[in-house]
């Protein structure tokens, strides 16, 4: 193993460090396109490689591939890793079948999966506003951490409300949402609050789904099984989710403008996109996906690139409040 290393941080007040870039593990379950099982284990083999200990995926990822995929990569590795998935999305259960034991029992089946006796991190996975607010589930995630099923939780939401409602639960460790230079409202209205609260950040969807890597372009084909083909409008789930709920061409233009006018010349795309991200004390972690080995290396590497002017940083919420904002489709 290399010795590679990337700064760790708080995830709130659970007393885990998590590293700054994590890795996404969305795209091991096939929904980004099929992906072969050496093709899965080499991205997460290269993260390990890179000094990556954060690993985020959910029980419903390709059903369980993605979680399988992670287990049996991570079993072969002696590094010491931090794991985090997901409850709440699965058939019969979203958006109003929760139980305490259906949450066990799917805690049971992603460590087995992930082949792990305990769930570092368990999340309540973009579940119903009103779930939120009637709290049982947090009973239930303080009841298996009790039990030694887990041992912390947290929360990954589609609004701010959502985030808001989640950070009255003293218990919660993280909030996971979209943040990302298409994604900048956070900033303002929420990290404050987090950062009293001890809640750790994880920012997802860090490159709008591929758009802010700057590669695509309107000729990009997106294979038929990629939610970047079947979602942009929202038809499978969120439509604030796939490219961070821009629409495709919008978000064509949008890049265009920030390669042009913002990003220093001294960094690519992704790694811009990335340590926009970093520089927000508020973050733990951000958790970009990846295809390849080589865009774990271009985004895991970005964790020890230098911080962005605190000028550029204004120019961009300007930017973000006066062009972008108005241009994201559902609730934010
Ligand atoms: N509801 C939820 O809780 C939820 C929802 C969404 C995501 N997530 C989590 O957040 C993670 C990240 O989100 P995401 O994967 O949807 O979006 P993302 O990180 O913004 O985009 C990932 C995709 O961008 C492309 N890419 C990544 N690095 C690149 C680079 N250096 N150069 C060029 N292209 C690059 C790859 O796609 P191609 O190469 O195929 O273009 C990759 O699959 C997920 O894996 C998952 O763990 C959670």
């Amino acid at each position: 193993m290399s010795s590679r290393k990337i700064a760790t941080r708080k995830l709130g007040k659970s007393g885990l460090q998590v590293t700054e870039v994590g890795l996404g593990c969305w795209q091991l379950g096939g929904e980004f396109g099929p992906i072969s099982e050496s093709d899965a284990h080499s991205i997460v083999e290269s993260a390990l490689d890179e000094g990556v200990r954060f690993f985020e995926t959910a029980d419903v990822y390709g059903a369980g591939q993605s979680e399988n995929h992670l287990g049996e990569a991570l079993f072969k590795s002696s590094a010491t890793t931090v794991v985090a998935t997901k409850y709440g999305r699965a058939h019969g259960v979203y958006p109003d079948g929760y139980s305490f034991n259906s949450m066990r029992d799917s805690v049971l089946r992603s460590q087995d999966r992930l082949q792990r006796d305990k769930i570092d991190l368990l999340q309540l996975h973009c579940i119903p506003h009103e779930q939120l607010e009637a709290g049982h589930v947090f009973d239930w995630l303080e009841e298996l951490k009790l039990q030694g099923q887990i041992s912390h939780y947290g929360a990954s939401v589609e609004t701010l409300a959502q985030a808001k409602t989640c950070l009255k639960y003293e218990g919660i460790s993280s909030i996971q949402l979209i943040f990302n230079l298409f994604r900048q409202t956070a900033v303002e209205s929420l990290f404050d609050e987090a950062q009293r609260k001890q809640v750790g950040i994880i920012a997802r969807v860090p490159l709008a789904s591929g758009l802010l890597s700057g590669k695509l372009s309107k000729d990009t084909h997106f294979d038929e099984s990629d939610h970047r083909f079947f979602n942009r409008q929202g038809d499978a789930f969120a439509i604030g989710e796939t490219f961070s709920g821009i629409d495709f061409e919008t978000g064509l233009k949008h890049v265009n403008s920030l390669y042009r006018h913002y990003k220093p010349a001294t960094l690519k795309m992704p790694e811009f996109a990335l340590r926009w991200i970093l520089a927000h004390p508020a973050v733990s972690c951000v958790i970009p996906g990846a295809s390849s080995a080589a865009q774990v290396i271009q985004n895991s590497r970005a964790a020890n690139l230098p911080h962005l002017e605190s000028t550029l940083h204004k120019n961009l919420f300007k930017f973000y409040n006066e062009q972008i904002k108005t241009t994201i489709k559902g609730e934010i």
